[in-house]
């Protein structure tokens, strides 16, 4: 079938399937045969007696061989597995992980049965919806120092589903991307370490592009990119955009060696935690009421409490804003 693409790929306009037959040396079955599979996987192509086959879109087209083609990375997503469907994408590529996969080794699903997400939360997969990925790294720094990866993971999602659409996100901290105050993006980032070495660390990513309902239970907090705009995006293109800006990102946070410090500005001008009353969910699950005040180069949050009025900096936990303050 990928024979057949290759042929449609390369001509302007139409071709008959004599001639792609021809051109491959097989029967015309062989080549309507290769036709109809390659529009199960979501091929446009036109058919006009006479005229023969023409390639319309390809764009929509979410597979391996595609995603590669147009990827401008030198390592993140080099190395594809691409499942139609598969428990968790973060579960597969901690597998692969611990058989040695190498750096910047990308895991994607079209679906995924047992999604998952922070504070061992479900998270939802439906096919043809969103980009499920995670994304290997072996970076050489101290288990505790990692935790900024998932920050700096959330500031190049954000900026390329910006520069890709259009569409302005805003970060909560320390990693949810929202967009008119609804959740779009979802980041969990897990390790394999020891107290003094980092193994690998699975970023696995979760953002929802073309999804056009969601379930009841998620209406109020959860948003597309659909929804927002009103028109579907080329999975492939966002997921493209999102390891070139991770890369760029990440060579700078292993070069430099100054932790978040680079991307502390950015960071800042984007996360809607700050400057405004949150509550903070801390340990026991005593919550108390603050104002978020900055941002450290270790990627915690500095928070003024409203009780005492004293600072203090929050290293993970939960952190409501908005409307979710209400719910703890
Ligand atoms: C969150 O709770 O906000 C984090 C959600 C993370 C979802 C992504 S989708 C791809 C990867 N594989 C998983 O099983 N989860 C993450």
């Amino acid at each position: 079938m990928y024979r057949v693409l290759m042929v449609l790929k390369g001509v302007d306009g139409f071709i008959s399937g004599e001639k792609i037959g021809e051109v491959l040396g097989i029967s015309r079955a062989g080549v309507w045969k290769g036709i109809k599979k390659l529009r199960q996987e979501g091929y446009e192509i036109e058919a006009i007696t006479n005229k023969g086959y023409r390639l319309i879109s390809h764009d929509t087209v979410y597979n391996k061989e595609e995603i590669l083609v147009g990827l401008e990375t030198q390592n993140m997503g080099r190395e594809l597995y691409f499942f139609k469907e598969t428990d968790s994408t973060n579960n597969q590529l901690k597998d692969l992980g611990q058989k040695g996969a190498k750096e910047g080794t990308l895991a994607i699903a079209e679906t995924m049965t047992h999604g998952r997400g922070r504070s061992s939360k479900h998270w939802t997969a439906p096919a043809q919806t969103g980009i499920w990925m995670s994304l290997l790294l072996r970076p050489e720094i101290l288990p505790h120092k990692a935790s900024v990866l998932t920050l700096l993971a959330g500031l190049a999602v954000s900026r390329a589903i910006e520069e890709e659409t259009g569409v302005v996100c805003e970060i909560k901290w320390p990693n949810d991307i929202l967009i008119n105050g609804k959740k779009i993006v979802g980041i969990l980032m897990e390790m394999d370490c020891e107290m003094q070495q980092t193994h690998f660390i699975v970023l696995g990513i979760g953002i929802n592009v073309n999804t056009k309902e969601f379930p009841e239970e998620l209406q109020d907090i959860a948003t597309s990119l659909y929804q927002v705009v009103g028109h579907t995006f080329s999975r492939k293109k966002i997921l493209q955009k999102v390891l070139l800006t991770f890369e760029k990102l990440y060579t700078i946070f292993l070069k430099e060696d100054q932790g978040f410090m680079p991307f502390l500005e950015q960071y800042e001008n984007k996360c809607v935690t700050l400057h405004r009353e949150i509550r903070v969910l801390g340990q026991g699950k005593v919550s108390f009421l603050a104002q978020g005040i900055g941002i450290t180069p270790e990627g915690e949050l500095k928070v003024k409490r409203m009780d005492t009025g004293k600072e203090e900096v929050v290293f993970s936990g939960e952190v409501s804003i908005g409307r979710e303050m209400g719910e703890l």
